[in-house]
């Protein structure tokens, strides 16, 4: 087995779940700091791989601070209101105790225009923090990985509901999608990689490009059933989002979301040399998560 042991913070999530089973499916053990156990062990199982140090980021990150004494690596995602404050506690946390390299789940709109949005602001923050405020031993790493809208995003609310699709965008503009499984399993080998290969590497993660009208075009294939585009107003995809993250988010934050329109973009050329493989289309993804759909 390997002397690597990895602590997971945001591990029974979309994306981290990913990570912790690519680890435990290469026998890495990891340690998942997580706010309810039983979601874990059903996750997870029952494996010998697993431990959980319970503990709940908005309330307390002490637990952080003992649970991950013995780790050699962390995987931190995590969106709390002050990010920078929370991810800066627990880098220093994992420096202090000896962990070599943290990966860290940010947003590609931290490199956006300065404050171009609230979101992208707060990944920067807590990204400068991490790499460039927090005191590190010699030969310690922070690898930046910068996903694009979550193709999730386009089960959970950027999908049609009824045979309608709706966005605030004209038919022929162009959106940037990564997969989460791709994200999961990216952060899962880098883990597990040499930690002076990526140092204080940053990579931006597109995996797929389509306009609108061809994500119309997949679900109507997918569903099997005639879907038409309809161009709203950002108030209404607003009132929408808000249904689904008024709980996650603050005001400016849904305010970005309902208004973004992508720069034109191209799937990150990285990707099949950091992954080894294509990255998952977009319509591969909504293929084989279909039945949520329904
Ligand atoms: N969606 C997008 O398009 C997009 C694009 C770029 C970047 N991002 C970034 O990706 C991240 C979201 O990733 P995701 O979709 O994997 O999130 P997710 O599915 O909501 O998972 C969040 C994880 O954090 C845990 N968590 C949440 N609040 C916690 C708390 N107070 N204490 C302890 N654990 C807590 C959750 O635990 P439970 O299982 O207990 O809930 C879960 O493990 C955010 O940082 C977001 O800014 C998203």
């Amino acid at each position: 087995m390997t002397s690597e042991k990895v602590f997971v913070v945001g591990g029974t999530g979309n994306v981290g779940k990913q990570t912790v089973r690519a680890l435990l499916a290469s026998n890495v053990p990891v340690t998942l700091f997580a706010r309810n156990p039983a979601k874990v062990k059903e996750l997870f199982g029952d494996s010998d791989l697993v431990s959980v140090v319970q503990g709940d980021l908005d309330e307390d990150l002490t637990p952080i601070k003992q649970g991950i004494v013995g780790h050699t690596r962390a995987f931190l995602l995590c969106a709390p209101e002050d990010m920078a404050a929370t991810k800066g506690t627990i880098a220093q946390y994992a420096f202090e105790a000896g962990v070599k390299q943290i990966v860290d789940i940010s947003s590609i709109s931290a490199g956006f225009a300065w404050r171009a949005n609230l979101i992208g602001y707060n990944h920067f923050l807590a990204e400068k923090r991490m790499v460039e405020e927090i005191p590190r031993p010699k030969g310690a790493h922070v690898v930046t990985l910068r996903p694009s809208r979550f193709m999730s995003n386009a089960i959970l609310y950027d999908r049609p509901h009824g045979n309608v699709l709706r966005d605030v965008v004209a038919a022929d503009q162009t959106q940037s999608w990564i997969s989460p499984n791709d994200i999961g399993a990216l952060a899962a080998l880098i883990l597990q990689d040499d930690i002076n290969k990526h140092g204080d590497g940053v990579y931006d993660l597109i995996g797929d490009v389509v306009t609108v009208e061809q994500r119309r075009a997949i679900f109507e294939s997918v569903l099997g059933q005639p879907i038409t585009y309809e161009r709203i107003t950002a108030t209404e995809k607003f009132n929408t989002l808000n249904k689904f993250v008024a709980h996650l988010l603050p005001f400016p934050a849904i305010v970005s979301l309902a208004t973004l329109v992508d720069a034109p973009a191209e799937p990150s050329l990285s990707l099949p040399i950091l992954l080894g493989r294509e990255p998952e289309t977009l319509e591969q993804f909504i293929s084989s998560n279909k039945a949520a759909l329904q």
